[in-house]
């Protein structure tokens, strides 16, 4: 039987092609699950699982407990806010004291790039980032992928356009990390203050031409304006974002093919993307989102399976 080749998912960087590929197979099989009449299977029966959320967060918070759940694992769930963490305890020393509990596995999003390493050199137990600052989000990447699998077939030759803020985004990097190693294309585009100048070193085209980029592409997985993390202005407005690289009906109109669309959420509405192509049947942002329980199942599975080594 195929096994993980780590036993931590700190990011896409660092795992395999035959990795991915194995989480996919094993997601195909729980998703056939979810959508039984019994949505549960024993498969992690005696595994407890820490959500640790450091950060905000709706999509993955709701759909890694439901993945828990769905293959019956106990669940223990800390928010930042509501914690000791207010207090001034450390990351370490919040982590031992819920591992004390004998907690196997810990799901974290923590606002710093880094977060989910540190963790993994210092505690006993599998780590699972579900989002550490700038730097990586490995579980939206692959169900990113698994979608565009999902939807189009084989990724590789595939052209996927990654289109908005680039700099501060987790998600673009697992992206790129993931396509690449998936046989794809991968064009970044925004406007040159949102990409980083290191991309260009990471074997993707780069463009600040939306409209040429939406006629290049596959797929065009479009990505908000993380209005949190603009401490300086990266552009004059909004409204100039929109104006310049929000994607539009006009936009997709014009082309002559139909593209995919998607977006990690949460959507700023009217300012990246707008609503007729955000709720379009183009749009596949909700199958996003429902692959996302199935892929984290197969990725707890997988990890649990490593648990020993
Ligand atoms: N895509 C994503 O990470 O969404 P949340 O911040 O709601 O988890």
């Amino acid at each position: 039987m195929k096994s993980f080749s780590t036993r931590h998912l700190i990011g896409i960087k660092n795992i395999t092609e035959d990795d991915i590929q194995l989480i996919f197979e094993t997601a195909d099989n729980f998703k056939e699950v979810i959508n039984r009449p019994i949505k549960k299977v024993p498969s992690l029966r005696d595994i407890t699982v820490a959500n640790l959320f450091f950060e905000s967060s709706t999509r993955t918070r709701v759909s890694f407990e439901l993945a828990e759940r769905r293959l019956s694992a106990d669940i223990v769930n800390f928010t930042a806010s509501s914690s000791s963490v207010s207090k001034g305890e450390t990351l370490l020393d919040t982590v031992n004291n819920i591992l004390a509990m004998k907690v196997d596995m810990v799901v974290m999003r923590h606002p710093a790039p880094g977060a989910c390493v540190y963790l993994s050199r210092h505690i006993p137990a599998n780590i699972i980032n579900a989002g550490d600052g700038t730097h990586e989000h490995p579980t939206q990447a692959l169900l990113d992928a698994y979608s565009i699998r999902e939807t189009l077939g084989d990724i590789a030759g595939r052209k996927v356009a990654i289109i908005g803020d680039i700099l501060h985004s987790r998600v673009a990097l697992s992206n790129v990390f993931c396509l690449k190693k998936l046989g794809a294309r991968v064009r970044v585009c925004g406007p040159p203050t949102l990409i980083p100048k290191y991309y260009s070193e990471l074997g993707v085209e780069v463009s600040h031409q939306v409209r040429e980029t939406l006629q290049w592409c596959d797929v065009a997985n479009v990505l908000r304006i993380q209005l949190e993390r603009q401490d300086i202005k990266y552009f004059p407005s909004l409204r100039e974002y929109h104006q310049y690289f929000g994607i539009t009906r006009e936009m997709l109109d014009s082309l002559d093919k139909e593209i995919v669309v998607m977006h990690p959420g949460p959507i700023n509405r009217g300012v990246e993307i707008t609503s007729d192509v955000a709720d379009s049947r183009q749009s596949i942002i909700l199958q996003q989102v429902e692959n996302g329980v199935a892929v984290r199942m197969a990725v707890l599975y997988l990890l649990a399976g490593q648990k020993s080594q």
